[in-house]
């Protein structure tokens, strides 16, 4: 979910709305709002989208005031509805808040909450949390701010709330516990958000809250951050953001995801500044440089991640065994976290993630540092909760990524675990110096490569109009391009609800083999380098059961043409390499399916960009 929040001088619903807009990512079941407009609380949610929000409002409430709340969510107690939609407001009707993350104990607090007489209009955790609030308030008579601290050291879960009481409207608080929210700071008035997107055409200011903090913010004067637990007061760190507005907008292209698609071959360079210095023929990560000694004297790697950047961990298990001969071990968080893994303190965690919030990524790293592990974070977004939590890391610096698919945060992961592999390599002396070299070389071309395979899009948008009605895909690959086989049947099911299966181009004969008839189009990745003959003879064997075949193939290829329906070129590259290059014409194969069926590429249904629940 997203939360947006103002309070200051301005009329606070364009802010919140546009703010919602941005935060979209996040979630996209329903939105809501609630603003006070210096005589009572207006509050109108709706099922559906931001957009469907602010035609509901208009038609509905005036909308001025100038301080207000506003959510967008992504259900996960109750179906979503408008009545489970947020704001919530207490019984009495004069607290109001928006909840990010999850109120595990909510059952027992309710049961109580019942006894005393509550009600309830929803089935949702946070209802739960507002009149848990308003009953503590009440029954100790006390100001909103210590209610909030009280009723939160009583929940177990995760949260990112804002609260606000219409007796007091001169005041919003708010809390942090898992789910990340920074409040901007700008001229006597105050921004609150799950990122600083919402407020950084205001302010270049902002604190973000750590765990177990809150913050009570006055209009006109100040934020008192304070420690949830004990009550004490914190000096908040006040950061200039880097971030600026043309990065988190389309910028001409129809869709997020085209844009971040095309942004590849520059975000790759930026993820290479300052890192890969090819004259010098040095790799430099100071994450990486710092913590060498743990990095060598490691018994093995575990990579931690969900969803895409599970994929790119799979990447780097090819590419760390291979180069620099380490063992790795690549784990889905979730799984990870629950199954009382073995982690000693030789092992080095690296997990990857793109937002940096994925809550069962967090919660694995924090379980391996609790076993004394060395934690190594590969993030994209700068401050976020991994990148704090870990004990050293690289970011991707990809820019923003708003597309709910991941794209360039993909191929930056890989590029960052690539130069990481590379530099260990070269310091555990199991490849040498001139092969270093060589890969540093290659490695430096692939933006402009990256470029090149992308010149393929209008070819590759004509197989999508031939296969868009299919309803299965098969996706095969060997040794580096399993995982990017993985990657893109995941990118097709994402975005065009079509079913896809990723699968080891050689296991296919030992099951998937016997979808295959004359509906079903399989890609196969089959680039010269990396067991090419034997995918040649995967392509036969899906031949003679009539399979439609889509290679993706080397440039010049002969081969593969003479055997598949359709081949779409990539340029040669080393084989630890092809992966950056195979998986742009996947990404565009499953874009312009998306779009031709015309689907939500941007916000697919039921996913959301950044998941803070578990
Ligand atoms: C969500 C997104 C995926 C993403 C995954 C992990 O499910 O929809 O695109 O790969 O989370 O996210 P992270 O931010 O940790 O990379």
């Amino acid at each position: 979910c997203g939360i947006v929040g103002y309070i200051g001088h301005r009329e606070a619903y364009p802010i919140i709305i546009k703010g919602l807009q941005r935060l979209e990512y996040r979630g996209y079941d329903s939105a809501g709002i609630a603003l006070y407009d210096g005589t009572q609380i207006k509050l109108s949610k709706t099922k559906g989208k931001v957009s469907d929000l602010k035609n509901k409002l208009e038609a509905d409430i005036t909308t001025n005031g100038t301080l207000g709340i506003g959510h967008t969510r992504w259900a996960t107690h109750g179906v979503p509805n408008d009545v489970n939609s947020h704001p919530h407001y207490s019984n009495s009707g004069d607290l109001v808040i928006i909840h990010n993350g999850i109120i595990e104990n909510y059952e027992s607090l309710k049961k109580e909450l019942v006894k005393r007489g509550y009600t309830f209009k929803s089935d949702t955790d946070t209802e739960v949390l507002v009149n848990l609030i308003e009953d503590v308030k009440k029954h100790e008579n006390i100001k909103l701010g210590k209610a909030v601290q009280i009723a939160l050291n009583q929940v177990v879960g995760a949260y990112a709330i804002a609260v606000f009481d219409k007796n007091k409207p001169n005041e919003i608080v708010v809390a942090r516990l898992g789910s990340p929210l920074a409040i901007g700071i700008g001229d006597d008035e105050f921004f609150i958000a799950s990122d600083a997107s919402p407020f950084i055409e205001y302010t270049k200011n902002a604190i973000y809250l750590e765990d177990e903090e809150m913050a009570i913010i006055r209009r006109g004067k100040n934020v008192k951050v304070r420690k949830i637990k004990d009550d004490s007061l914190v000096d908040p760190y006040v950061q200039e953001l880097q971030l600026n507005l043309e990065q988190i907008e389309k910028g001409g292209f129809d869709h997020f995801m085209l844009k971040e698609i095309y942004e590849q071959p520059s975000a790759i360079l930026d993820t290479f500044r300052g890192r890969l210095l090819t004259n010098e023929a040095i790799i430099k990560m100071v994450g990486v440089e710092d913590n060498m000694k743990k990095f060598l004297a490691a018994n093995r790697i575990i990579i931690v991640a969900c969803g895409t950047s599970w994929h790119a961990g799979l990447v780097a298990e090819y590419i760390f065994e291979d180069l620099a001969r380490i063992p790795v071990e690549v784990e889905y968080a979730s799984e990870f976290r629950y199954r009382n893994p073995v982690i000693t303190e030789n092992d080095v965690v690296i997990a990857i993630s793109q937002s940096g919030e994925t809550a069962d990524t967090l919660a694995a790293i924090k379980l391996a540092k609790s076993k004394g592990a060395f934690v190594f974070g590969v993030c994209n977004v700068v401050g976020s909760s991994i990148a704090r939590e870990s004990h050293a890391g690289a970011y991707t610096h990809a820019g923003p990524e708003i597309g709910v698919a991941s794209t360039k945060a993909f191929t930056t992961q890989i590029t960052v675990l690539t130069l990481m592999a590379l530099r260990l390599a070269r310091a555990k002396g199991t490849i040498s110096s001139s092969e270093f070299r060589h890969h540093l070389i290659e490695l430096e071309t692939i933006p402009r490569k990256v470029e090149e395979a992308l010149s393929s899009d209008a070819y590759v948008q004509t197989v999508a109009d031939i296969y868009k009605n299919a309803t299965n895909f098969l996706y095969l690959g060997r040794g580096y391009n399993f995982p990017v086989a993985l990657e893109g049947a995941l990118k097709l099911k994402e975005i065009s609800y079509i079913h896809a299966e990723g699968y080891p181009a050689a296991e296919m004969k030992h099951g998937p083999i016997a979808l295959i008839d004359e509906h079903m189009p399989v890609v196969v990745i089959a680039t010269k380098k990396g067991h090419y003959e034997k995918v040649v003879s995967n392509i036969q064997e899906i031949k003679s059961r009539k399979g439609k075949i889509i290679g993706i193939v080397t440039k010049g290829d002969e081969s593969v043409k003479a055997l598949a329906d359709h081949v779409i070129e990539v340029p040669e590259t080393l084989e630890c390499l092809t992966p950056l290059l195979t998986t742009i014409p996947l990404q565009l194969l499953s874009y312009h399916i998306a779009v031709m069926l015309g689907k939500n590429v941007d916000q697919p249904r039921n996913l959301a960009k950044s998941v803070t629940v578990e």
